[in-house]
């Protein structure tokens, strides 16, 4: 992967003067920039309605690495870098501004030899994602007319429901080509989302064993330990739903349950990804509240800090029905799942920090060992695929504790990314940027993929909205800030003789 180049290109960011550009994108670009992954020749254009300079573009972007970036740029190198920075103010729905970016876009094409390949970066709120795509091609910058390349990166949220991503899909497609589209998940530039596929298809002993003959049912737990803290507004009219079920959570279970591609490309792993998103059963109305556990956190302790319940933070509506946590229970139909549960959960507030894939394996038909193992009823065949903190693999068993008595005590095989590889992942926003500029689509979403995901999670947005309509008087329940999430998620597994597995030794270090 190293020998690949970025072509000179020219990057446009509309919404730069917000946070997404100052604490990702910059000081992404600015550390493939320290590895010498940026060709010679690129610009960087920052668009916004703030009114600014280039100078004063460039000095906020400084403070922005002082602050966000791993490594503060030294003097010369801060001078070679920022001389590639430029900014043009203007409105995001205005004819007039996009014919001045226009040609504003030619002198920066010029003065840095970008040979015309564009890279147009949405990191705006998704109210202007139609506007600026139409404008665009009205002034003639969204077609590829043999003058070098033109991509378009959209960031989240790519709708709101079903209806809203389609007619998103559709606008964009009247404007651009669905391979010019790059619709961002920052889940998919983790080193350790995308060594999933790796452990899976790159060793020939786990395969064989990661189906319904041998798979009793697979975890995926997305939890957080902050609250919602001052994005109580936006929160609000999202909810953990639409905020990480839909897209990451969705994102991990195609990866962990999709059959294998028959290449390492951009189609055929997004084939395979969209084939096992459309074998997730679609609830049935009757269905939802018996399969999917909603909750709101109330005032509690995370990460040593006290925090005030969900409804009493600031921007959230005292009676509000958003929820903070989530956990549903989905029925993959496919050859090789099929009766395999997958259990999968998110929430803000809770215990810790921690994203992880358990993938829990079958009971021995014979428990002769049972009564020297306190809790056998717990499985302790898991393989563990710990995404984030720790970025970890473990495969659990049983082993017999040394001594003249049979003691059968739960044993781990651990592989510790830091400790093997000892350098720190790269940021995820490095990954995809990289990944685009090079044209590689594999670890964006597909609109295919975008419309099955919300598919599902539509069924489940509509039971709830019915829920609510019928009863005036609905309440969330609720769980503590700091707590593993509600009693009735933990139902949801017990109900069927299956437990959660929360890693303890974590809450600790809260
Ligand atoms: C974002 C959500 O997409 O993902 C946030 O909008 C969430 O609410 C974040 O906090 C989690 O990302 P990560 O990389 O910290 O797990």
């Amino acid at each position: 992967m190293s020998n690949r180049t970025i072509p000179p290109v020219l990057i446009v960011v509309f919404g730069a003067s917000g946070d997404l550009t100052k604490r990702k994108l910059v000081p992404a670009l600015f550390s493939l920039y320290r590895q010498g992954l940026l060709p010679d020749h690129y610009g960087v254009l920052g668009y916004a309605r703030t009114d600014s300079s280039d100078d004063q573009f460039r000095a906020e972007l400084r403070e922005a690495l002082e602050e966000f970036s791993n490594v503060a740029p030294g003097e010369a190198e801060w001078r070679e870098f920022a001389r590639h920075f430029h900014y043009q103010q203007g409105n995001y729905d205005a004819r007039a501004d996009f014919e001045r970016l226009a040609e504003r876009i030619k002198e920066v094409d010029a003065a840095h030899h970008t040979e015309s390949n564009h890279l147009f970066y949405l990191s705006t709120p998704p109210s202007v994602f139609k506007p600026i795509t139409t404008l665009l091609h009205e002034v003639g910058l969204g077609q590829e007319n043999g003058n070098g390349w033109t991509r378009l990166i959209v960031e989240k949220p790519f709708g709101r429901d079903l209806a809203s991503a389609v007619d998103l899909n559709q606008h964009l497609r009247r404007n651009f080509k669905e391979d010019q589209i790059y619709r961002i998940d920052h889940y998919l530039g983790k080193e350790t989302v995308q060594n999933i596929l790796v452990f899976r298809f790159g060793n020939g002993i786990f395969e064989p064993i990661w189906n319904r003959n041998y798979v009793d049912h697979v975890q995926i737990t997305v939890a957080e330990s902050l609250g919602v803290g001052d994005r109580g507004g936006y929160y609000e009219r999202a909810g953990a739903i639409r905020d990480m079920i839909q897209n990451h959570v969705m994102q991990l279970v195609a990866l962990t349950a999709m059959e294998p591609p028959v290449a390492y490309d951009a189609k055929a792993v997004r084939d395979q990804k969209v084939n096992v998103m459309r074998s997730i059963r679609p609830l049935e109305p009757d269905e939802i509240s018996d399969r999917v556990v909603r909750a709101q956190y109330s005032a509690g302790q995370t990460g040593g800090k006290s925090i005030p319940g969900y409804r009493e933070t600031e921007g959230v509506d005292p009676h509000s029905l958003t929820e903070t946590y989530v956990a549903w229970r989905l029925q993959i139909d496919n050859w090789r799942w099929k009766d395999v549960p997958f259990y999968v959960r998110t929430g803000k507030a809770m215990a810790a920090k921690l994203t992880e894939i358990n993938v829990v394996f079958r009971q021995p038909p014979l428990m002769f060992f049972k009564d020297f193992d306190n809790d056998y009823h717990i499985p302790h065949n898991v393989i563990t695929l710990r995404i984030q903190p720790d970025e970890s693999i473990h495969l659990g068993f049983d082993a017999k504790r040394p001594g003249p008595i049979i003691d059968v005590n739960p044993v781990m095989m651990s592989f510790s990314y830091a400790e093997t590889f000892g350098k720190k992942s790269a940021e995820a926003y490095e990954r995809l940027l990289l990944d685009a500029l090079l044209g590689d689509g594999t670890l964006f979403i597909r609109g295919d993929e975008v419309e099955v995901a919300w598919d599902r999670v539509n069924s489940v947005l509509d039971g709830w909205e019915a829920e609510a309509k019928a009863n005036p008087n609905l309440n969330l329940p609720a769980y503590r800030a700091g707590s593993w999430g509600p009693d009735a998620a933990d139902n949801l597994l017990e109900a069927e003789g299956r437990y959660w597995r929360n890693p303890y030794h974590l809450v600790k270090h809260q």
